[in-house]
């Protein structure tokens, strides 16, 4: 109970609610934004949601940098050049780059839930997202390292991706995700039993 009173307690004052589920169904990749940068409140609670995450022998393999500097997303954005990510984040009003720990079996598992974690509570707050996963295969390690040279990461941690936050330059309703079938992912007892 005092835990949960203390967590609050740094959330500043009441936010909007979200039912989880409704989050997960609507939220979807916002890839234009508005040149607006979200408030510092919201950005705090958005890193505490990664912050309280929970991690596989609660490692917790992770680090956050958030650049809202203009020259710096752009310098990140020319290492994706000829990418279509390059374009997104030449207009990212901000992002926050996602580093891992190696060091835990579980680390990309890991930041796969702490990213996750991040989107949804973005997502009640009424602010998009998208990752960016910077230029395909084999040119990606490349970026990567590159990637962390440019923001300082030490080089016993892993610079893995950056999430765009920002609101929507239009509002998009989700009428239908485009998703493999249930009864396609979904068996039984043993692998592809139908339920
Ligand atoms: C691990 C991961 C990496 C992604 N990388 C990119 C990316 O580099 N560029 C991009 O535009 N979207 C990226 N996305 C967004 C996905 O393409 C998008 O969520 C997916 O196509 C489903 O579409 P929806 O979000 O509109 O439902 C990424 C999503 C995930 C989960």
């Amino acid at each position: 109970m005092l835990g949960i009173l203390n967590i609050e307690r740094t959330l500043g004052p009441p936010m909007p609610r979200m039912n989880v589920f409704d989050a997960i169904v609507g939220n979807v990749a916002v890839r234009e934004f508005r040149p607006d940068i979200i408030s510092e409140e919201y950005l705090k609670r958005i890193l505490e949601a990664a912050r309280l995450t929970q991690s596989a022998k609660n490692q917790q393999p992770w680090t956050f940098v958030v650049i809202k500097d203009r020259q710096m997303l752009n310098k990140l954005a020319d290492l994706m050049t000829g990418d279509m990510d390059e374009g997104i984040m030449k207009k990212a009003p901000m992002a926050v780059a996602i580093v891992g720990d190696p060091v835990s079996e579980f680390y990309l598992f890991d930041l796969g839930r702490v990213t996750q974690s991040m989107t949804l509570a973005a997502w009640e707050l009424g602010i998009g997202s998208v990752i960016i996963s910077g230029p395909e295969p084999p040119d990606r390690e490349n970026y990567r390292v590159k990637a962390g040279e440019l923001i300082g990461v030490p080089k016993n941690l892993e610079f893995r991706e950056l999430i765009i936050f920002g609101y929507p330059k239009v509002k998009k309703k989700v009428r239908h995700k485009q998703r493999k079938k249930y009864q396609d992912i979904v068996f039984e007892e043993r692998f592809g039993a139908s339920p």
